[in-house]
C-alpha cells in the first residue's frame, strides 16, 4: 500500500493507494495547526484499514507543507503531484488549473507529463481566500454559492486588482444596492480572469481539467469556462488530485 499526503494552505488529504485503485481517502483542515491536522487523519485512514505506518511501502508528502511531515519517505513538489494526479485521471489532459485556499497553479502537460508551468502564491486575489473573504462580507457561506449565482445574469465589475481593496469595494457595492449574485458573478469573474492573467507564457490546451477546492465551487466553474472559452473537466474530488500524485510517485 502507498500513501500520498497533500498538506496545502488550507486542507490536508491523506490517500491511500494499492497500485492499480484509490482504497481510501481523507480530507481535513490544516488550519492553525497543519503538521498536527495531518498526522492525525493519517493516524485516522491508516486505523480504518487496518494499517500501521511500516506497512507502507511509500509516504510521500506534498504541498506547502511537505517538509513538516514526520512519517514521509519523501516529499515531492505540488506541480509534479498535481500534474500526476490529473494524467491519471484524465490521461488526455493538457492543462491543469488549480485554485486552493493560497496560491494557484497553472501547467501544462504534454504526454502526462509538465512541461510548463505557472504559479501564484504572492497574491490572495485570485484564491480561495478571497472567494471566502467575499461571502463571509455579504454573509453567503461556500455551500451556497452555487444557488446565488446560477440564476440571473448580470455582474459587477471588481475593479481593483488587490483582496485588500477589494473587500472596501465589495462593501462599497453592498451599501449602494447591487444584489449579492451579481456581487458574487463579480468575484467569480475576477478570480478566473486573475487566475489567467498570471498565467504568463503558459498556454491553456483542451482538454482543460480543474482542481483544489475552489474547483467544488461550481460558479467559478462557469466563470472559467467563460473567460477561457473551453469545456472545463473537474474530477468528482477535486481536492485529492495532489495527494494521488503523492501516492503514485514511488
Ligand atoms: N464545499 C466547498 N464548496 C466550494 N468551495 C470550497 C468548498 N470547500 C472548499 N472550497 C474552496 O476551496 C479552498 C481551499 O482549497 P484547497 O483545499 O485546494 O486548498 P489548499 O490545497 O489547502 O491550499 P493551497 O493549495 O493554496 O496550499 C477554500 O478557500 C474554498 O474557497
Ligand atoms: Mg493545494
Amino acid at each position: 500500500m502507498r500513501c500520498g499526503v497533500d498538506i496545502g494552505a488550507r486542507s490536508v488529504e491523506v490517500l491511500l493507494h494499492d497500485g492499480s485503485d484509490v482504497v481510501d481517502y481523507s480530507i481535513g483542515d490544516s488550519l492553525r495547526d497543519p503538521r498536527g491536522n495531518a498526522e492525525a487523519l493519517f493516524m485516522e485512514v491508516l486505523e480504518r484499514n487496518g494499517l500501521k505506518a511500516g506497512d507502507l511501502v511509500s509516504v510521500i508528502a506534498t504541498g506547502y507543507g511537505r517538509n513538516y511531515f514526520p512519517y514521509s519517505t519523501g516529499t515531492v513538489s505540488e506541480i509534479i503531484c498535481h500534474a500526476r494526479g490529473v494524467a491519471h485521471l484524465f490521461p488526455n489532459a493538457r492543462s491543469v488549473i488549480d485554485i486552493g485556499g493560497q496560491d494557484s497553479k497553472i501547467i501544462r502537460l504534454e504526454n502526462g507529463m509538465p512541461v510548463d508551468f505557472s504559479m501564484n502564491d504572492r497574491c490572495a486575489a485570485g484564491t480561495g481566500r478571497f472567494i471566502e473573504m467575499a461571502g463571509d462580507l455579504l454573509g453567503i457561506p461556500l455551500e451556497e454559492m452555487d444557488r446565488v449565482t446560477r440564476d440571473g445574469d448580470g455582474t459587477v465589475e471588481i475593479s481593483t486588482m488587490c483582496a485588500v481593496f477589494a473587500e472596501s469595494e465589495i462593501i462599497g457595492l453592498l451599501q449602494g444596492g447591487a444584489g449579492k449574485g451579481r456581487i458574487l458573478r463579480g468575484v467569480f469573474r475576477s478570480v478566473a480572469a486573475r487566475t489567467l492573467g498570471m498565467a504568463g507564457g503558459t498556454e491553456l490546451m483542451p482538454p482543460l481539467v480543474f482542481t483544489g477546492g475552489v474547483a467544488g465551487n461550481p460558479g467559478v466553474v462557469r466563470a472559467l469556462a467563460r473567460e477561457t472559452g473551453m469545456d472545463i473537466l473537474v474530477p468528482p474530488e477535486p481536492r485529492i488530485t495532489g495527494a494521488l500524485g503523492a501516492a503514485l510517485t514511488l
